[in-house]
């Protein structure tokens, strides 16, 4: 088919430049809204076409030229093509068209909160590796749409230490025989947390001695399972090498982690908005922090007098979650469930006093908070729930399913991953009759 010349109208949720032409939508990745395009076709599914960019014709002001050399390829950073600005617009509008599209309704999102770094942010890194038939070994992430990997030497978005670590990887595993086929790893200072995925699920003190070679402290663990920020799924990880934990320093707490701990990647931003929310909980009530990982929130909201109860699934986490209460002497003001939040929820037990007091925080993984929870949550009735959230579309499903006696009291964007469509959001819901 021959490449069509498009105008570019609008932009996609996923950050894709939008054209119509003859009934038909365009979707070209890499195409920003205002410009004029020379497009190659790539798939059709009825009325819908998606593109591959040719050529940039008529340049729009909102344009960025971005700095990696991996961009075209690599399926990480969608929209390092938009400038700062603009991509603070688009995750605002994107977020308020995910929630008009399921709720109908036409909420005010506020500006947002952009990224006091906007490269060089992450502190951790999940990375692919492939051994290919000659004895080389590629290391990189997937491109778009594909499991084919992208080999590279840098990330922009992670910082120096994770490119160290690249380096290190690539150099140790072309000498060896061990079978990596993904590493999570992330960085406090010199402190390595590092989980490897190998064939076996066996790790090498040679790897471990290679990375305490190159950094201050390193937390060796393996697994023979997928390597997914679902950490769920590492129910076969082992420690291997070096402390069980690595002890951080976060925002005044003294926190210890380990690879199987859920962590925000972009520390500055999770810094923002931690404050903002418990800001927003305010003092002397009785807060209910579900999907609370290690428990950075609930330290924070029992730092400021209120009585906490937290729920994580992974056990590891709780156990570091009661360490850190204890170590930072607040373990008479929060007290941890292990499990499902959707089947501890409504085993507790309230007063009618601390009802009146409650606040709810969640903030759940992408695929949200779901049906069941929902319906606790709105069983219990607080006046408050402050919703955190990775994902827009699942938020504004949980958010529907509370309308009818929630309203949103005010909802905002939070640049946590800068260069990529992906949203995480603050929203906080008040009873209508209150
Ligand atoms: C997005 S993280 C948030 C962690 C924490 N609030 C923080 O900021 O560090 C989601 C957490 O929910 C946990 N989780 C996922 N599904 C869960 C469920 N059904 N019940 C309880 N916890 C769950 C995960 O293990 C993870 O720690």
């Amino acid at each position: 088919m021959e490449n069509k010349i498009l105008d570019v109208i609008d932009m996609s949720v996923e950050g894709e430049g939008i054209a119509r032409e003859n009934n038909l939508v365009y979707f070209i990745d890499g195409a920003v809204e205002g410009e004029k395009v020379e497009a190659e076709f790539i798939k059709q599914k009825d009325n819908l076409v998606w593109c591959k960019l040719v050529k940039v014709i008529e340049p729009s002001y909102r344009r960025a030229d971005p700095p990696c050399p991996y961009f075209e390829k690599c399926g990480g950073c969608k929209i390092m093509h938009l400038n700062n600005e603009t991509q603070a617009l688009f995750k605002m509008l994107s977020l308020k068209r995910t929630i008009k599209k399921v709720t109908n309704l036409d909420v005010d999102i506020l500006d947002t909160i952009q990224s006091p770094l906007d490269t060089r942010y992450r502190n951790s890194i999940q990375l692919k590796v492939d051994r290919n038939p000659d004895g080389n070994v590629d290391i990189g992430f997937y491109e778009s749409r594909s499991h084919n990997l992208v080999s590279i030497n840098d990330c922009l978005v992670c910082n120096e230490k994770n490119i160290d670590l690249i380096r290190i990887l690539k150099e140790y595993l072309q000498t060896s025989r061990l079978n990596v086929q993904s590493v999570f790893a992330s960085f406090w200072d010199d402190n390595l947390s590092i989980l490897v995925q190998t064939d076996d699920g066996e790790c090498e003190q040679e790897l471990y001695d290679a990375l305490i070679g190159a950094f201050n402290d390193v937390s060796l663990w393996c697994s023979k399972q997928y390597v997914a920020s679902t950490l769920l799924n590492y129910k076969e990880a082992r420690h291997f090498a070096g402390p069980e934990r690595i002890t951080i320093n976060f925002d005044g707490f003294k926190i210890e982690v380990s690879p199987l701990d859920f962590i925000q990647a972009n520390i500055e931003v999770a810094k923002i908005l931690y404050n903002e929310i418990a800001s927003k909980v305010g003092t002397n009530k009785v807060v209910l922090d579900l999907f609370s990982g290690i428990g950075i929130t609930s330290l924070k909201f029992a730092q400021n007098n209120n009585y906490v109860c937290s729920i994580e699934q992974i056990r590891n986490s709780v156990e570091s979650a009661k360490k850190l209460a204890i170590e930072n002497g607040l373990q008479d003001k929060i007290i941890q469930h292990c499990g499902d939040c959707a089947e501890i929820l409504p085993t507790l037990e309230f007063s009618e006093t601390e009802k009146q007091n409650l606040v709810v925080f969640l903030d759940p993984p992408r695929k949200g908070a779901g049906k069941a929870l929902i319906e606790a949550l709105k069983n219990l009735n607080p006046n408050t729930i402050i919703y955190m959230s990775c994902n827009p579309t699942s938020l504004a499903k949980d958010v529907r399913d509370l309308l009818d006696t929630y309203k949103i009291e005010s909802m905002q964007a939070y640049d946590m991953f800068p260069q990529t469509n992906n949203i995480e959001s603050l929203t906080v819901l008040t009873k209508k009759d209150s």
